[in-house]
């Protein structure tokens, strides 16, 4: 997260009472987004513009494909956000661009651009880390929220649960040890003829099925351990097509997509609920595309309802990747004056601590 600090572009001091208005830009994996937010919670502007469609026919994001759109696209996206929220780059305080973890072409068109149009502007640059972005989204529509917090940040590349101590210091309490939930949800879905992304279609599907039909299993619950694994459980899902394939029997498609969606959901939930009970916390945050899964937050309201804990999560399109949420991460880096220098790169395994 760390950046150098670069006072001499702008004034912070008494940044919270001026005007902030921040420029956050996306492009870690297939969305192209930027935003314009005032004062961390006015989004005045938001642009997704979606490479979905681009990389449907393969079955899933080609890397070499995403970066060509992304160049493609950043401009008139940049330029969108922009008009629609009536500014100039004149007008910006700052511009906050996604620096990792992700595709590293994709990335780099993102970090390349917001350089670019910094430095042009004479303004600082906020380098921002997308899972960092994720949790942030919850911050745009709840300013109030108190520290510590817990969240839960499920992904198509990572599964975290991360105890949030303050703006900036994280410590991650478990994590997936092979598959993201969404990864998961994703590869069962192509095998199920799906397509991509699998989460919303697997999350449809299942609207008509029974979620009791097949037992798949609930890895990694007997652990006291707080990390995950969907590996295993996938393949359960792979076998139990394989063998009935082999058998020359059907099986019922919405049966299997609820049946992995209740295992998914019923691990996550209760692991969750574990770090609850450890740490104490009293305020949940959900984040990551898979947050915007309905079985979840349902589970989830109930759960932790039962436990008098609050549960935020963003409406479902500040759920997957988009611009604001780096705006508003970019928000609380800008007040700590936490700048990035002008060499700052794509990293993209970058880690949340
Ligand atoms: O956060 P995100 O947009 O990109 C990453 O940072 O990975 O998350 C994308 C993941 C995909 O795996 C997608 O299938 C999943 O989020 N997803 C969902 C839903 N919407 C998106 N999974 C379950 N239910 C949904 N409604
Ligand atoms: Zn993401």
């Amino acid at each position: 997260m760390g950046g150098i600090g670069i006072g001499s572009v702008c004034d912070v001091t008494g940044s919270q009472k001026k005007r902030v208005v921040i420029l956050g830009i996306e492009t870690s994996c297939d969305e192209t987004s930027a935003a314009v937010l005032v004062n961390g919670t006015d989004l005045q502007s938001h642009i997704i513009s979606s490479q979905i469609v681009t990389h449907q026919r393969y079955g899933g994001v080609v890397p070499e494909i995403a970066s060509r759109e992304h160049s493609l696209h950043l401009q008139m996206v940049v330029q969108q956000a922009l008009d629609d929220a009536r500014l100039g780059f004149s007008d910006l305080s700052a511009i906050a661009v996604t620096y990792g973890p992700g595709l590293v072409g994709s990335l780099l068109v993102g970090v390349s651009g917001a350089k670019a149009m910094a430095y042009a502007a004479g303004i600082p640059l906020l380098g921002i880390n997308h899972l960092e972005g994720h949790i942030y989204a919850n911050f745009l529509h709840h300013q109030d929220l108190k520290f510590p917090l817990l969240a839960l940040l499920v992904s198509g590349g990572h599964t975290h649960l991360i105890l949030f101590e303050a703006h900036g210091r994280y410590q991650v309490l478990g994590h997936t040890r092979d598959d993201a939930a969404g990864e998961a949800l994703d590869k069962v879905a192509r095998t199920l003829g799906l397509g991509y992304p699998g989460g919303p279609q697997i999350q449809r599907v299942a609207q008509e099925g029974d979620a009791s039909a097949f037992k798949f299993p609930r890895a990694m619950l007997e652990s006291d351990s707080l990390d995950f694994s969907f590996s295993g459980m996938k393949s359960a899902v792979l076998n139990t097509l394989n063998s009935a394939r082999m058998r020359g029997e059907t099986l019922s498609v919405s049966d299997i997509a609820a049946s992995f969606q209740q295992a998914v959901v019923d691990v996550l939930v209760q692991k969750t609920l574990r770090a609850i009970e450890r740490t104490g916390v009293k305020t949940l945050l959900l984040a990551g595309g898979v947050a915007a899964n309905s079985l979840l937050r349902e589970t989830l309201e109930k759960t932790m309802f039962e436990r008098s804990v609050r549960l935020v999560y963003p409406p479902p399109i500040f759920c997957t990747d988009n611009g604001a949420m780096i705006a508003t991460a970019g928000y609380y880096h800008f007040l700590a004056a936490d700048f990035a220098a002008w060499t700052l790169n794509a990293v993209p395994g970058l880690g949340l601590v």
